[in-house]
């Protein structure tokens, strides 16, 4: 498989009142099309910081971060947002869900953006995630684990070449989860999409080719694993 991205000794620095914040202290990876990542850490481990500059969110301090052969952009604003248009699909801690439109015209919304209308196939998502009955319903009026799996059936709607996911399945039952996890995961080995989930929950690694540690800003494990799905 060829290779999507590789950062190259990459840091995010935080200045605060109290010093300097090493919230990234020399990431170095590099991840080919198709693998699906689990990335592990404690809390204040980085995780989130990694997301957000892989997404060109948020830009790395120092270091290199090249996508698809091209640096990715940082510092610039625009060219970020053009980016994570066509690349990025990222399911957010915190959901993220515009309150004043519907489920549905949620996705319709990220899938216009990126050129990728689809009708239809935000209805798919909606149906395999189990809310084709609360399509136009908005997140306000719904629960927490439900506005979660609109945010997952949206990440994949514009089919991204690179999927994140953060705390993806934090506020789901054991079930739910599973259910979720296997729809992502056909998803992305259909659509040949990348993927990288952070999460605390270990019951996940099942579902990954590969499993990273994360600790105070630095890998300290990198291991492929046999999916068993
Ligand atoms: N805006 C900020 N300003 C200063 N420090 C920050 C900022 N954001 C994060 N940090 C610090 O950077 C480190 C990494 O934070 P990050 O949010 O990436 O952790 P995390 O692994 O996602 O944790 P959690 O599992 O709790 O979500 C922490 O020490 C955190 O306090
Ligand atoms: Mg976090």
């Amino acid at each position: 498989m060829n290779k999507l991205f590789e950062m190259i000794n990459l840091e995010r620095h935080y200045e605060t009142p109290a010093g300097v914040v090493k919230a990234l202290d020399g990431i170095n990876i590099e991840i080919h099309e198709g693998e699906r990542v689990i990335l592990l850490g404690p809390s204040g481990s980085g995780k989130t910081t990694l997301l957000n500059c892989l997404s060109a969110l948020d830009s790395p301090t120092n270091g290199k971060y090249m996508f698809n052969g091209n640096e990715v952009p940082r510092n610039h604003s625009e060219k970020m947002t053009t980016f994570r248009r066509e690349n990025i699909g990222y399911v957010f801690q915190f959901f993220n869900l515009l309150q004043d439109l519907t489920v549905m015209e949620n996705i319709l919304l990220i899938q216009e953006l990126a050129g990728k209308k689809d009708p239809m196939r935000a209805e798919q998502l909606l149906s395999l995630v189990g809310l084709e009955s609360e399509k136009n319903r908005f997140p306000g009026e719904i629960s927490g684990g439900q506005q979660q799996r609109v945010a997952i059936a949206r990440s994949i709607a514009k089919k991204p070449t690179l999927l994140l996911g953060d705390e993806l399945t934090g506020n789901l039952d054991t079930e739910t989860s599973d259910k979720v996890m296997q729809v992502l995961v056909e998803a992305c080995s259909n659509e040949e999409i990348t993927a990288i989930f952070v999460t605390h929950d270990e019951s996940l690694v099942k579902y990954a080719t590969r499993v990273i540690r994360i600790d105070s800003g630095q890998i300290i494990s990198d291991e492929k694993v046999n999916t068993v799905l």
